[in-house]
């Protein structure tokens, strides 16, 4: 490092506790709804910078900052928003917060699936209208359902502990997952399409890499079973939403509750917002009082980590 007090970008909202940590080892700046264009040129004074998912930091942000940007640390655990290829070339670490937020994350699934079940965010609409719509929203049961699981890691398997504390039988798909881990928690790992064709419920947890990218699409709705019902507190681009739209059209998909989306936030217009069957919270799985100190405290020690090496490093 060329500066004896590092210069720290945050360029969206982090927790007190985790900015004081920063405070005390360098120069912070909160810098919250920078344009691409702000943020390029913002940069190139800059030796850390701090995000969450709204951030693209992309390959010419790391670019723009002329090799002085040496660690962007995500307050989260998905970095498919880091051009991390570009990282590596410009020799800038890219580090995560990878555990304050998983309970966070398994709650707002259970969330959005008990509230979709029970059509709670339509009746509530429908009240705040004036009506009394009891027999329009009669709900379906979760118990001796059958849970699918896409992606069985640490938030995926707070789901499927939660889930069979509902009574629901609950199954998962993860390439990468130790069967031990699996049948501790009475889960039993399946292959893809199996976990696909025989669940009443999916719930999606894998991260957004080439390999997962619209991996739902027209050809994995139509091996469903017809009447499914989808959560999504992962990342919108594991789902083809146009395709998603569809199978909603179509009736294979019964319902879905999505909290994540392909361009965030969704165009105005989205069907799939828009859509009568369809639940949506604007990325909130994270979004907890106490996931969100966990998680500033867990990135502002990471991201002083690094920049400490750094200076040993140069020393
Ligand atoms: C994550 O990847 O951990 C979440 O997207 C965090 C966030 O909401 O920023």
């Amino acid at each position: 490092l060329k500066y004896p007090r590092p210069t720290i970008l945050v360029s969206e909202k982090l927790g007190e506790a985790g900015l004081e940590v920063l405070r005390s080892f360098g120069n912070v700046e909160c810098l919250y709804g920078l344009s691409p264009d702000e943020l390029c040129s913002k940069i190139s004074s800059c030796d850390a910078l701090i995000v969450r998912s709204g951030t693209k930091v992309s390959r010419q942000v790391l670019e723009a900052s002329k090799g002085r940007l040496k660690v962007v640390g995500r307050a989260g655990v998905g970095i498919d928003n880091v051009d991390l290829q570009a990282a590596t070339e410009f020799g800038c670490l890219v580090v995560n917060a990878p555990t304050a937020n998983t309970v966070a994350a398994a709650e707002h699934g259970i969330a959005l699936l008990t509230a979709m079940a029970r059509n709670v965010a339509q009746a509530d609409a429908s009240m705040k209208a004036g009506k009394w719509l009891r027999s329009k929203y009669v709900g379906v049961s979760l118990v001796g359902k059958t849970l699918a699981i896409m992606g069985f890691g640490k938030v995926g398997s707070e789901v499927a502990r939660r889930a069979k504390g509902l009574g629901m039988h609950v199954i998962a798909h993860d390439p990468y997952a130790p069967a031990d881990r699996a049948r501790a928690l009475g889960v039993e790992l399946v292959p893809f399409n199996q976990a696909i064709s025989t669940a009443d419920f999916i719930s999606l947890h894998m991260p957004l890499t080439p390999a997962t990218s619209k991996v739902f699409n027209d050809e994995t709705f139509a091996n469903m079973k017809k009447g499914v019902r989808l959560i999504n507190v992962a990342r919108g681009g594991v789902i083809d939403e146009d395709a998603l739209v569809r199978a909603l059209n179509s009736g294979i998909v019964a319902q879905a509750a999505l909290d994540v989306f392909t361009e965030e936030p969704p165009p105005a217009d989205s069907k799939l917002v828009q859509c009568e069957n369809v639940t949506v919270t604007p990325h909130l799985g994270a979004s907890t009082k106490e996931a969100q100190e966990g998680v500033a405290i867990e990135i502002a020690e990471a991201v002083v980590g690094a920049l400490k090496g750094e200076l040993s490093a140069t020393a």
